[in-house]
């Protein structure tokens, strides 16, 4: 179990690991990965990113949950904790403070998004008969840009995160998320079957994996990036946290891969079921948040018992976004707990409620609804947000984690703690020092400059 007191441990490797991608997998893979390939033009932007995930994302991810295991406490108490044992500034603590703090700004959004799965769930059982692409993009562009039933739903799902993470997270939690995550995989792998039968899967197919690097603009390749870190929870102190809860006796690196593997696994079913419908109706693949919500109910319009699969699908695809969410609370809980004694439930209470009503701007912000023309930066309120933490907080503090353990860590502790072969290790290693740093300098140094 994952609760926060200082012994917490999870009961197994099977629930660590259940737990973790269960905090990769969600709306990241099966929202917005979709949008973000469809809007950079497809399958350029899909290798960068899966290059990014197994280079840089697996040794990011055995960094963080190396330090989460070392320091065991919250990001910003491990951080500065494992700094003063390895006599180096505290200053390192504020790698702990931006995950915390990005973890609460991605949360104040991501519940928005995911009450839309929530909802779209009691519109599945409904029924979405007879829908075609046009009726489609009307009901998602009516149901955002009203301000009741968003908020609502946004309420709700902040709700049930709250009420998980003050609980702490027991053996219920562990055994749903067992059942969940390799439900939804089904129901994808169904959806994509059903789709190469009935959609323009080669469409789809060719979109998605026949690279044209002419679309490779410095703007995609940052995109692909942070979508990476994103996917994989990095940099946001959640994956640090899990760490904090892991036993020692558990492999770090087997462990990143099949993170990493489910996660990516996940994000490209997605994308092979939701393009084959977008391409069969005409749907813009560029079409940004709302392309899942008006393409898939197409589908399930028109497949036989297509209602239970419909509602299946959104159930699960709520129950995905909130075994993420849970994760995004968990970082500043486990901080006002470890460091400032607040008991959980207050904890939980009072960061959700405050990500709630960071939350409500973002909702308020979707076109059409009330602050729908408000532009930070070009950008709509939920999407410069996202821009803050996927393309500026997660990168720099992924290159701050990497260069902290690569020059500022003794090399033995942290061969310890990960129990790789030597040879494995001299990877993990040049990568942290060398790569995983000098790739994000470059990416970000190409957007500035370029
Ligand atoms: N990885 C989650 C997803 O893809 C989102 C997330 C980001 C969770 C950062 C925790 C930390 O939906």
């Amino acid at each position: 179990m994952a609760a926060g007191s200082d012994q917490a441990n999870w009961s197994s490797r099977w629930t660590f690991i259940m737990a973790a991608v269960g905090s990769a997998v969600g709306l990241g893979n099966i929202w917005l990965f979709p949008f973000k390939a469809g809007q950079s033009g497809g399958a350029a932007f899909v290798l960068v990113y899966l290059a990014f995930s197994f280079l840089i994302g697996v040794p990011l991810l055995m960094t963080e949950l190396s330090l989460g295991r070392r320091g065991r406490m919250s990001p910003i108490g491990s951080m500065k904790k494992i700094a003063a044992e390895e006599k180096r500034s505290p200053l390192w603590g504020l790698i702990g403070w931006s995950g915390v703090l990005g973890a609460f700004i991605i949360l104040s959004f991501y519940s928005v998004v995911g009450g839309w799965t929530l909802a779209y769930m009691i519109k599945a059982i409904m029924g979405f008969q007879g829908l075609d692409a046009a009726g489609a993009t009307s009901m998602f562009s009516d149901f955002i840009g009203h301000a009741t039933e968003p908020l609502v739903s946004h309420a709700i799902f902040m709700g049930i995160t709250m009420y998980i993470v003050a609980r702490g997270v027991q053996g219920g939690l562990e055994k749903a998320v067992s059942l969940m995550m390799p439900a939804l995989f089904g129901l994808l792998v169904l959806l994509v079957v059903y789709a190469a039968l009935t959609g323009a899967f080669a469409d789809a197919l060719a979109f998605l994996f026949t690279p044209d690097f002419g679309k490779l603009t410095p703007a995609v390749v940052i995109d692909a990036l942070g979508q990476s870190f994103f996917s994989l929870s990095l940099a946001m102190g959640s994956i640090m946290t899990y760490g904090a809860y892991l036993n020692r006796d558990v492999k770090i690196g087997p462990s990143a891969l099949t993170i990493a593997a489910a996660d990516s696994t996940v994000a490209l079913l997605a994308g092979l079921a939701i393009f084959p419908i977008v391409f069969q109706f005409g749907i813009s693949a560029s079409g940004g948040p709302g392309l899942v919500f008006m393409s898939l109910p197409i589908a399930f319009g028109q497949m036989p018992g297509g209602q239970i699969i419909g509602t299946l699908f959104f159930a699960l695809l709520s129950m995905a976004a909130i075994t993420s969410s849970i994760s995004l609370l968990e970082p500043a809980v486990s901080y006002l707990e470890h460091s400032w004694k607040i008991n959980r439930k207050k904890s939980a209470l009072t960061i959700a409620a405050a990500a709630f009503a960071l939350g409500i701007l973002s909702a308020l912000g979707q076109e059409g609804n009330m602050l729908g023309n408000v532009r930070i930066f070009g950008q709509s309120i939920m999407d410069a947000k996202g821009y803050l933490t996927n393309n500026i907080m997660m990168p720099l503090g992924g290159m701050f984690t990497a260069l902290f353990v690569g020059w500022f860590v003794s090399r033995k502790a942290m061969a310890d703690e990960l129990a790789l072969t030597d040879a494995q290790f001299r990877f993990w290693y040049t990568i942290v020092r060398f790569v995983a740093p000098i790739a994000v300098f470059l990416v970000f140094l190409s957007v500035t400059v370029l």
